[in-house]
């Protein structure tokens, strides 16, 4: 049941320093990764590697391929139900990760299934053991987050991000000339303080105010760069998804070439970043408030754009690799905040199923 919680949402929020401290356990071994199902060796031979998800998932494959790309190994993120029209070739170098967290949805079974058609390797990522995706892929890798009610993916998000964070650094094990991140070892340090970072933050927000503070708006906008782009899009989605408000998310540096139009004193722009060296999103966050907009600030505390920013839901200092799902949690909280606020049905929005079974 919902316990103390009004909402599964709620509590599916709060369950994220345990849901989280689950995904890690076992998988960081004397300053290294470790999947039991994967040791080293297993991605032999992989020179590329394709996500392939939807929704909620492929904004933490976002998360992930960056940082596979990071370690030098080519990686794309295709979206499932555009699977045919977006990727290139594939063979048996090509390493196809499907992220779905029930593991049925059905676009992303398709794009797996022609991915295994035309030779690639494929691996499931998922939070349900047994189910469709984690059956017909080559191998499966459990997010471990527990099970999921609220039809809007929180905790879900988290453990695929960090999941798929520790296998880039485990398949940059196997491939040759990749190059594993050189602050491994401090990036692997920080994860361990990350459910209590992700209680810090669940202490510490002022993400109710902040909702009602903005909701009377018009739009809203999320942004970020790199890492805090793909949070930036996943921010928008969960928005629109709970309050039935228009929300959309930009890569920071777009902004300009178009949704700048729509911006006014109406629409409050949240713009998320990872660490103190993102001026793409500062610059483009102050070009909108120059146009008027409410800024908020989504990050670490040292970062110049707090002091440019109208208001700030901070994260606890940590590794940039991180810092983006402690931004996402803050924005989890205001979207739920916001929807409460709203008098939304919020485990259930109108029109979704937690479970995508059609293409
Ligand atoms: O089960 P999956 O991860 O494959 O589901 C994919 C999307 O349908 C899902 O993430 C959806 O976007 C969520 N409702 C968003 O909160």
């Amino acid at each position: 049941g919902k316990g103390e919680y009004d909402h599964y949402m709620l509590k599916e929020i709060h369950n994220q320093p345990t849901s989280l401290a689950n995904t890690i356990e076992g998988r960081v071994e004397d300053g290294d990764v470790a999947f039991e199902a994967l040791p080293p060796g297993s991605f032999d031979g992989i020179e590329s590697v394709q996500f392939v998800a939807c929704g909620t998932s492929y904004h933490a494959a976002m998360y992930g391929s960056q940082l596979v790309r990071e370690a030098g190994i080519r990686a794309d993120v295709l979206r499932a139900s555009e699977y045919e029209s977006t990727t290139g070739p594939v063979d048996e170098t090509t390493l196809t990760i499907a992220v779905t967290q029930s593991g049925e949805t059905a676009d992303t079974l398709d794009a797996l299934r022609t991915a295994a058609d035309r030779g690639a390797r494929t691996l499931a990522v998922t939070n349900v053991v047994g189910s469709t995706a984690a059956r017909e892929a080559d191998d499966a890798v459990y997010i471990r987050a527990g099970p999921e009610v609220g039809v809007a993916a929180t905790k879900t998000y988290s453990s695929q991000a960090v999941t798929l964070a520790l296998l880039s650094q485990r398949i940059a094990g196997d491939v040759p000339d990749a190059t594993p991140a050189d602050d491994r070892a401090a990036m692997l340090e920080a994860l361990a303080d990350l459910p209590e970072h992700v209680e810090t933050v669940l202490e510490s927000t002022h993400a109710e105010t902040l909702a009602q503070d903005t909701l009377d708006s018009e739009s809203f906008f999320f942004i970020g760069s790199g890492l805090g782009r793909s949070v930036a899009l996943e921010g928008a989605l969960k928005f629109k998804e709970i309050t039935y408000e228009h929300a959309e998310g930009f890569a920071a540096g777009e902004l300009k070439h178009g949704p700048l139009a729509l911006v006014t004193e109406e629409t409050p722009l949240f713009a998320v970043y990872t660490s103190g060296d993102d001026e793409k999103t500062k610059t483009n966050a102050i070009e909108a408030k120059s146009r008027g907009a409410p800024i908020v600030a989504v990050g670490p505390t040292d970062h110049p754009l707090v002091d440019v920013a109208d208001a700030h839901l901070s994260v606890p200092e940590t590794h940039p690799v991180w810092a983006g799902l402690l931004a996402n949690v803050q924005l989890q909280l205001l979207s739920y905040h916001a929807a409460k606020q709203l008098e939304r049905p919020i485990d259930k929005p109108r029109n979704l199923a937690k479970s995508v079974t059609v293409e």
